[in-house]
């Protein structure tokens, strides 16, 4: 795979797919920015540089239809605001009028484009709108690490049209630490799913049990393990269809080398909502009119006794209803462990990251990947599409 910087993209038109799909509020403003600071590098060394750049994301699943709410307006206009040159927006993504504003692009100017799910030959990786995305580019970059899980145009169907291709340096950070987790994981390796759904992470789950040394488990998918066994979980959240799959990961966990934990104890309410009464309790059924909505406290001693014999941890999805103050101290807890360590630590998704956020430890963990689904299957398959497109 190729790295920017080999490249020579004086005047040439580079084409870079970035992940700017940040969180707006109702207001339409940007929540949080860390995406678009995450792009800086790789857009200040393309514009340094002189290339005529033309950078493109999507934001949210706007399904092929124009949805102003999910413009990429908003973060255009952030991103002229954190970068020392000409920042303009295309009012499409595609057409005679961006193919103007391409072709009248100076050398260290950048054209935003509108948001790609905008077309829904995006998401279906039409041979057509790659072509046309691609029309008058030199250079295909993609830094959209937190993208690269998808096969769609401007992540892959684009690279067939482009001579020269390469990884940004977010792309490059992401893998290096990430490969790192998946080939070399210096031992113990410690790898904490939590999250709501089993289904979501079934081939990591099956995939770790080859290479981890302990398995963590939190979330609202520990309801769905415990019930599969036959215990009841009150009004817990769980996948009624992934039962029999979560025995059969429980089984498998069983015979492999890998120790697998689930919660030893809960915290309990009567709703997830904050201001509810909560329980916490060692031991099941739970009581019919409750659920679960954190683990307790003595699982987050347990789980932070194995973090800190770590040399290695991967954290992807919290441990509990981390938003609500009353159901974040699992997380946190978790978060702070990881902290405490010494091991490499990655933390994964968007969640958990707002966990490591909200424990105040963000400059102790490692890596922060700016990909959940990405992150997570990359572990699982150790490459994503949009990284074997750069490398074909
Ligand atoms: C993400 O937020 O994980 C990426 O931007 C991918 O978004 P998607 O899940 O809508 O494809």
């Amino acid at each position: 795979m190729n790295f920017v910087t080999e490249l020579d993209v004086k005047g040439r038109l580079v084409f870079l797919r970035v992940d700017f799909n940040v969180p707006l509020d109702e207001g339409g403003a940007i929540r949080d920015d860390t995406r678009i600071r995450a792009s800086l590098p790789t857009i200040g060394w393309l514009l340094d540089h002189g290339a005529r750049l033309v950078i493109a994301s999507h934001l949210g699943r706007p399904k092929g239809k124009v949805v102003p709410a999910m413009s990429l307006g908003p973060a255009t206009k952030r991103l002229a605001e954190l970068v020392p040159y000409k920042v303009a927006m295309a009012p499409d993504v595609v057409g005679d009028e961006v193919r103007r504003l391409k072709r009248a692009l100076g050398e260290g100017e950048a054209l935003v484009l509108e948001n790609l799910r905008f077309y829904k030959e995006e998401e279906k990786n039409d041979p057509e709108f790659a072509r046309q995305l691609a029309e008058d580019v030199d250079v295909f970059v993609n830094d959209a690490f937190g993208s690269s899980h998808r096969a769609h145009a401007s992540v892959v169907g684009i690279a067939a049209y482009v001579p020269v291709k390469a990884a940004g340096y977010l792309m490059k950070k992401e893998v290096d630490y990430l490969k790192k987790a998946v080939h070399t994981p210096e031992k113990p390796y410690v790898a904490i799913l939590g999250g709501a759904k089993v289904s979501d992470k079934i081939e990591i789950i099956e995939s770790l049990l080859g290479k981890a040394d302990q398995i963590l488990i939190g979330g609202a998918m520990s309801y769905t393990f415990l019930k599969a066994q036959g215990l009841g979980v009150g009004t817990s959240l769980v996948e009624e269809d992934q039962l029999e799959v979560a025995l059969v990961i429980l089984d498998k966990a069983r015979t492999s080398a890998v120790s697998f934990h689930l919660p030893q104890d809960h915290v309990l309410a009567r709703s997830p909502e904050g201001g509810t009464e909560t329980k916490v309790v060692e031991s099941l059924p739970f009581p019919e009119d409750m659920m679960g909505v954190d683990i307790g406290p003595k699982t987050v001693e347990a789980y932070a006794a194995v973090i800190a014999a770590a040399k290695t941890v991967f954290w992807n999805g919290p441990m509990g209803i981390f938003e609500i103050d009353e159901f974040a101290q699992g997380s946190i807890g978790v978060a702070k462990a990881i902290a405490e360590s010494n091991a490499v630590s990655i933390v994964g998704g968007g969640d958990s990251a707002a966990a490591v956020k909200k424990a105040g430890v963000r400059d102790k963990i490692s890596h922060i990947s700016t990909g959940g689904g990405a992150s997570l299957e990359y572990v699982a398959y150790e490459t994503l599409p949009g990284i074997t497109a750069l490398e074909n």
